[in-house]
């Protein structure tokens, strides 16, 4: 079959895999090839057992898959035969060397660049959709140059998904942002994209920039997202100390049509694989350009979500008598959100080792995280133990402590659960989902985020 245009995406992972899945069900007059240097993953995309969680993902994976929809290892042939190549590689932070701890490590961004240069036969488009600093274009721009007989035209074309509702995100999005340089060929390539995207995205909704901008942009929205998030964890602290309730203050500030009433649930703090590494990476940028106060500001947002999952691990310590010491604790989740099999950066992951430390015996349930968890868990075997049903999960334990606010944790049957518990019996609401009045009077004692704990001492 003829298709209409070829697409590569180079990168497999969250990003890579879901937005190319939907570009290949909503065109199927495209032909979608998606590459990634790591053998395992490709075979699980081939699989009925995909690498990751994501509702709706498996319907438009066999929908597609073997018809417009191609995953392989082969990165040198799938440059060659696409003319438009998104690049979905993996940008974390640099844990070596200069900017250790904070800068984007662009080592795998790199590489790409380098393979799209040295295996290109003819001119391509190359759409950054990888979270990039801003700037990064000029750096791929400056690799891509080297080509003797073609050219590559580089746009920027962010991705603003969350995990657990890609799909949804990527068929209805808020926006599209597309960057290009103002060039007759940057426009060129930027209307060729929106063109894509216009297949099922309303006009209005695909806006353009430049290319600058449009890096810039992506970091940004994730800094105020979790600086929403960061304000109201700081300001639950503070409820715990006066006897007000951050239910009824988020309820209240966010009615203020100005401010809006999203993301404003109080937690445990955010997780993830971008909130954190996107801001230490605007704080990077701030500070190399000599913006020191504004680095400073930004740097609040991540050092309050530090000081959220300290406080909770340190509240659960003198709730239970200063003394964690061989107690057994259930954590209720472990994927950083609902709806996702993602632990990167979960606060759940760095509670239990905080509990760990204090020589807790930690029972971690979840309904899809666990293979994850287990690996991120690995060498602590023995005091850590990984169960299905919830139920026995909290049988026999000291307490329990809501991690991830998955929809089936709301609806347990807690006096089952109660009646298994050593007593007295403890419940950590780390995101406010579990009736509290109620469980209070079934007998735990339980301690909610930003409100006052209720208690039967
Ligand atoms: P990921 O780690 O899940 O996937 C990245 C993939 O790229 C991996 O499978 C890796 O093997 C592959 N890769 C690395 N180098 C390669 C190379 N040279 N050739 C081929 N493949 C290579 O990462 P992700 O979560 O999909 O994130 C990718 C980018 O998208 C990041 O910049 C991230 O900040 C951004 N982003 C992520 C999300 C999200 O929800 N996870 C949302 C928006 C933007
Ligand atoms: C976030 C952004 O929402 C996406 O727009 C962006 O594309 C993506 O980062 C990215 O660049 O990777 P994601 O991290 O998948 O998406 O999930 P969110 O729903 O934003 O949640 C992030 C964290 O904040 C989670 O741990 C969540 O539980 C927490 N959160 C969220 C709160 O604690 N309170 C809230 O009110 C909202």
């Amino acid at each position: 079959m003829n298709f209409k245009k070829n697409i590569l995406c180079i990168g497999a992972g969250y990003v890579g895999g879901p937005t190319m899945a939907v570009i290949a069900y909503k065109c199927p007059q495209f032909r979608v090839t998606i590459a990634d240097i790591n053998p395992a993953r490709i075979a699980e995309w081939n699989s009925d057992e995909l690498p990751l969680y994501e509702p709706g993902l498996d319907e438009i994976i066999r929908a597609t898959r073997g018809k417009n929809l191609f995953f392989t290892t082969d990165i040198q042939r799938g440059i060659r035969d696409n003319d438009i190549i998104f690049v979905s590689v993996n940008t974390p932070t640099k844990m070596f060397g200069a900017g250790a701890g904070m800068a984007a490590d662009l080592q795998y961004w790199e590489k790409t660049a380098r393979q799209i240069l040295q295996y290109s036969e003819s001119s391509k488009i190359v759409i950054e959709k990888s979270t990039l600093p801003v700037k990064t274009a000029q750096a791929m721009e400056n690799i891509l140059r080297n080509a003797h007989s073609f050219t590559f035209e580089v746009l920027s074309n962010p991705e603003f998904l969350a995990e657990g509702t890609a799909i949804k995100d990527m068929e209805n999005p808020d926006r599209v942002l597309i960057g290009s340089r103002e060039t007759a060929s940057g426009f060129k390539a930027r209307e060729e994209l929106v063109e894509i995207y216009a297949n099922w995205i309303p006009r209005e909704k695909i806006i353009t920039s430049n290319i600058w901008s449009s890096e810039l942009s992506k970091i940004v929205s994730n800094a105020f997202l979790a600086q929403r998030i960061s304000s109201i964890n700081a300001i639950s602290a503070l409820c715990e100390k006066t006897d007000a309730d951050i239910i009824e203050v988020a309820r209240a500030v966010g009615m203020d049509s100005r401010i809006g009433g999203k993301y404003l649930n109080s937690s445990v703090g955010f997780g993830g694989s971008c909130f954190k590494k996107d801001i230490l990476n605007l704080v990077y940028l701030c500070r190399h350009y000599g913006l020191n106060e504004v680095a400073d500001y930004w740097e609040g947002v991540v050092k309050i979500n530090q000081y959220q999952q300290e406080r909770f691990t340190l509240n659960m310590l003198t709730a239970m008598f200063n003394t964690l010491a061989d107690k057994k604790i259930c954590l209720f989740g472990v994927s950083f959100k609902a709806n996702t099999s993602d632990t990167r950066e979960s606060p759940a992951i760095f509670i239990a080792k905080k509990l760990l430390e204090e020589k807790a015996e930690i029972i971690i349930t979840d309904p899809q995280a666990l293979r994850n968890a287990r690996a991120d868990l690995a060498g602590m075997e023995g005091r850590v133990s990984f169960v299905d049903d919830p139920y026995k999960a909290a049988a026999g334990c000291h307490a329990i402590a809501v991690m991830t606010e998955w929809d089936l944790y709301r609806d347990l049957d807690y006096q089952k659960i109660y009646d298994t518990m050593i007593k007295p019996a403890s419940l950590f609401d780390g995101r406010n989902i579990i009736d509290h009045r109620r469980c209070h009077n079934i007998g735990f004692n339980v301690y909610p985020i930003g409100k006052p704990a209720l208690t039967h001492f």
